[in-house]
């Protein structure tokens, strides 16, 4: 009986992988031709690779700066280098992108003629560049985009395109288990699968993720409080005024994919705004900010630069930056009239 149950435990003979999702969703549209999930498989490849590199980095050496030699004489990979690598080679390999946008490279990458497919994917290879050495929870964020021009060599502007133009994003945890968050379309939702090093698949365990109404934590470096502008002043004084009801937890790890991890799960708000020193904010629109703001937005949530939507801002460079408050709706609503006051 112990026996059984721990078995049928253990083995789940028809659990819903992260492969087996995405082409359940690709059956829903009719003409699909499956170029989705072919690059979304990439992707997953991509995500395992980097996950089983961020698990070892230590002893296989990959900390450290980029260049350097090991004892074998063999250039030494930093994780970052080799993560973005790794996006790079599993999506243009996948047959289905034109153009990418990486966190990691001054300019766009054009996808060889003979390789190319009709989406542009926008990624953060390996965010949290801080926290790589101490061993904190760091991830990989993505949006996928589909190309604007017609044939021939794709231009810049199938690369700015705004975040309410996504077709599909996600982000991986590299955390005390690796995950992957996603979402495959407007109104299709947001779920989120977990890695299961037994069988090297994602299994779908957080199904239709939303975002809490309200939570009660805020996210915010306040080492910056000095730069801030007058309304996130007095909104994060507020939210630490018993006063003003009972005051919020304060949680910041300083790795944008965790802060916002638990931001879905545990409700709250995460801000990165405008400093004096900073007037965009440090956060890059196209493969942070919009991703994430996606699958806030898909999850019921909110996320503004303190005017707009997220995904309403046009971008004008690859690499431009923009304020952010995204979380639950009731806190980033109550933030952005602090902005507005
Ligand atoms: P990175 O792309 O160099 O890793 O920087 C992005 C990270 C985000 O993950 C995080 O939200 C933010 O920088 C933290 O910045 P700060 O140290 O200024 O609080
Ligand atoms: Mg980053």
């Amino acid at each position: 009986m112990f026996i059984e149950d721990m078995q049928t435990q253990v083995f789940d003979s028809n659990a819903m992988t992260l492969t087996r999702f995405v082409l359940q969703e690709q059956r829903k549209f009719k003409n699909a031709t499956g170029d989705l999930s072919q690059l979304l498989n990439c992707i997953q490849t991509a995500i395992k690779a980097i996950g089983s590199a961020v698990r070892k980095a230590g002893i296989a050496k990959l900390h450290g700066i980029a260049g350097d030699i090991n004892v074998q004489g063999e250039e030494v990979k930093k994780l970052d280098v080799l993560s973005n690598e790794l996006f790079i080679n599993m999506l243009k390999s996948s047959y289905t992108t034109c153009m990418l946008v990486s966190e990691e490279n001054e300019n766009v990458i054009e996808v060889e003629m003979e390789k190319q497919g009709k989406y542009v994917v926008c990624f953060d290879p390996l965010d949290g560049s801080s926290n790589i050495d101490c061993l904190v929870s760091i991830g990989s964020i993505f949006s996928i985009y589909r190309r604007q021009t017609s044939d021939g060599v794709p231009a810049l502007q199938d690369a700015l395109q705004p975040g309410n133009k996504i077709v599909a994003a996600g982000y991986a945890l590299y955390g005390s288990a690796t995950a992957i968050v996603l979402s495959l379309g407007s109104g299709v939702g947001v779920n989120g699968f977990t890695y299961d090093p037994a069988i090297g698949e994602f299994i779908l365990t957080d199904v239709n993720m939303q975002v809490p109404e309200q939570g009660k934590i805020y996210s915010i470096n306040e080492g910056y409080a000095a730069d801030w502008e007058d309304g996130v002043h007095n909104y994060i004084a507020a939210k630490k005024d018993p006063t003003k009801g009972k005051p919020y937890g304060a949680r910041y790890v300083g790795s944008m994919v965790a802060d916002v991890h638990r931001t879905i799960k545990y409700g709250g708000i995460f801000l990165y705004p405008a400093t004096k020193s900073a007037p965009n904010g440090k956060l890059r629109l196209m493969y942070e900010c919009n991703p994430m703001a996606y699958l806030i937005i898909e999850a019921g949530g909110l996320a503004s630069n303190g005017q707009i939507s997220i995904l309403d801002i046009v971008p004008q460079m690859i690499h431009e930056r923009s304020p952010i408050f995204l979380g639950s709706k009731k806190d980033v609503e109550e933030a952005l009239s602090y902005l507005q006051k």
